[in-house]
């Protein structure tokens, strides 16, 4: 009995098409470890991000593209994942274990960037990624509460910062140093110095994604963190309504400025579904989000609804995505991490992975 050749094995694999970079899979070189022993074929296929929400197509339709070759009889898929990097440029040495880094912004306090930062960074998670939080909001650090983690972190033998731990996100809040109960205000020089030290000198480790909780506003602080750390793309929380596109535009122009891709607009507390009825109700008006994204030329990425237990499971530290996941809020938050995570794999796609890319650098001849 004859074996398939490799070319057969790829020859079938090439018609599967990743949907969001439009290439083949064998052409963008997600075929790792092809192994053939008379009819039995195993190979790895590696994506982009463990987010990937494509996953199980794949799988499935590797299995059955190769199973239908002739001579074969068993077919191992393994699926991996590296994490490509959308990194932006920035000082070399800060946060060069994170692959990407993700800003989410606000033009004004309480519209719920916080909870959506936490949901992205939980929703990441899930997936299988390595996922830290950054509570970079020095004027209302409302992370630790969110996540009921409290004290002070430990500064390891190097003399770093190491995070929290908390829901299994890497958690560093600025409330940790200042505590979490009175706002703080600081301005200017201090503001700078102080977010300075956590993008330098936090321990994040690897890490396939780091959450920014940006304070709102465009003011200084916002823009400080926007120049000083590596951010691979933005999200911007708005509400439905009217006043809030001035402040979502505001922050478009800031991300502009410093040239960081924004990925998208998040409508929070865009509806109510009555628990009854099941019926959508626009308590805040209707369409601002969209009208927004329109306007303003950038995708609307999710539209969350108003949910009472949202407000409950923030106060308790119990998040949405941990304690109620397939709650319409859930549902909503974990999608929009599958979402970010596609869109940073589509601009990660022109950049190599990080780890060939080092190997690459050190290999060049000069
Ligand atoms: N989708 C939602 N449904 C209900 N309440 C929400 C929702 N999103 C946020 N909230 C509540 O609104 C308040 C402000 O949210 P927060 O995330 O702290 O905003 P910000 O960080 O923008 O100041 C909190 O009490 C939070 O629980
Ligand atoms: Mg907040």
């Amino acid at each position: 009995m004859g074996q398939p050749t490799e070319a057969d094995v790829l020859n079938a694999l090439r018609p599967i098409v990743d949907p969001d970079l439009g290439q083949s899979i064998v052409d963008l070189g997600f075929i790792k470890g092809l192994e053939i022993e008379g009819g039995r074929v195993s190979f790895q296929i590696e994506l982009t991000t463990p987010a990937c929400p494509v996953k199980a197509e794949f799988e499935r339709a590797a299995r059955d593209a190769v199973s239908a070759l002739p001579d074969v009889t068993d077919v191992e898929v393994t699926m991996t994942s590296s994490t490509r990097t959308a990194q932006r440029a920035a000082p070399p040495e800060i946060l060069t274990g994170v692959r990407n880094v993700i800003a989410v912004a606000s033009g004004k306090g309480g519209v719920g960037k916080s909870t959506i930062a936490v949901n992205l960074a939980l929703g990441l998670k899930e997936s299988g990624a390595t996922v830290g939080l950054l509570d970079a909001d020095i004027y209302g650090p409302s992370i630790p509460l969110m996540l009921n983690v409290h004290g002070q972190p430990e500064i390891t033998p190097e003399r770093k910062i190491r995070p929290m731990e908390a829901y299994g996100l890497r958690v560093m809040s600025i409330g940790f140093v200042a505590g979490d109960d009175a706002p703080v205000i600081w301005r200017g020089p201090l503001v700078h110095g102080i977010i300075g030290q956590f993008l330098g000198d936090v321990d994040w480790g690897e890490l396939d994604y780091l959450v920014i909780d940006l304070p709102p506003g465009t003011g200084d602080a916002a823009l400080t963190i926007c120049q000083d750390a590596p951010l691979s793309g933005a999200v911007i929380v708005t509400t439905p309504q009217e006043v809030a596109l001035i402040d979502a535009r505001k922050g478009l122009k800031m991300f502009q400025r410093v040239n960081v891709p924004v990925l998208g607009i998040v409508e929070n507390m865009s509806y109510f579904e009555c628990p009854g009825c099941h019926e959508q109700h626009a308590i805040f008006g209707k369409g601002g989000g969209a009208r927004d994204s329109e306007e303003l030329g950038v995708d609307l990425l999710a539209q969350v609804p108003f949910e009472p237990d949202v407000v409950r499971a923030g106060d308790q530290g119990t998040p949405t995505v941990a304690s109620a996941p397939d709650s319409p809020a859930g549902r909503v938050f974990k999608e929009l991490a599958g979402t970010i995570a596609r869109k940073l794999a589509v601009l990660g796609a022109e950049a190599p992975p990080m780890a060939d890319a080092s190997i690459e650098w050190v290999n060049t001849p000069r």
